[in-house]
């Protein structure tokens, strides 16, 4: 099937299959800083915007954003880069593997929250796994971010 989509402020018409996930819909096209880790909706590494929302890539059918907006971080290369640069320099950039869902919902969270409080920033992230575990540096390094002090 056919579907029109807006991606990264770009119209392009995709041919799908009516059971393609997104993620996989998104790789096929080029955009290829949309991951896969579990590819079961648990961990984050594929995190896109659907909207401005973020959302996991793996569990949407492609089908179903027919007519919307997506963002991959090509679409916010800038913001990426700088909040990238930001963890390296908090020293709290870790393996790298979580980085690129990582990265949207961050970037999803300074857009949506306003003084966020610690608890409202762990909860925005509780779906992005980090392998490396802890949280505790990117936790800090994120409130920081956020402007949480
Ligand atoms: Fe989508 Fe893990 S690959 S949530």
């Amino acid at each position: 099937m056919k579907i029109e989509v807006m991606i990264n402020n770009k119209k392009i018409a995709m041919e799908i299959e009516c059971d393609e996930f997104l993620a996989d819909t998104l790789r096929r096209y080029g955009f290829l800083s949309v991951k896969k880790g579990c590819d079961t909706g648990s961990c984050g590494l594929c995190t896109v915007w659907l909207e401005d929302k973020p959302v996991l890539s793996c569990s949407i059918l492609s089908a179903r954003v027919n007519g919307k907006q997506i963002t991959t971080i090509e679409g916010v290369q800038k913001e990426a880069r700088e909040f990238a640069d930001f963890l390296v320099n908090e020293g709290a950039e870790q393996c790298g593997f979580c980085s690129p869902g990582f990265i949207m919902t961050v970037l999803a969270m300074k857009k949506e929250l306003k003084n966020p409080t610690e608890e409202d920033i762990v909860h925005y992230l509780t779906g992005n796994l980090c392998r490396c575990t802890g949280y505790v540096g990117q936790l800090r390094a994120i409130k920081k971010y956020m402007g949480v002090v």
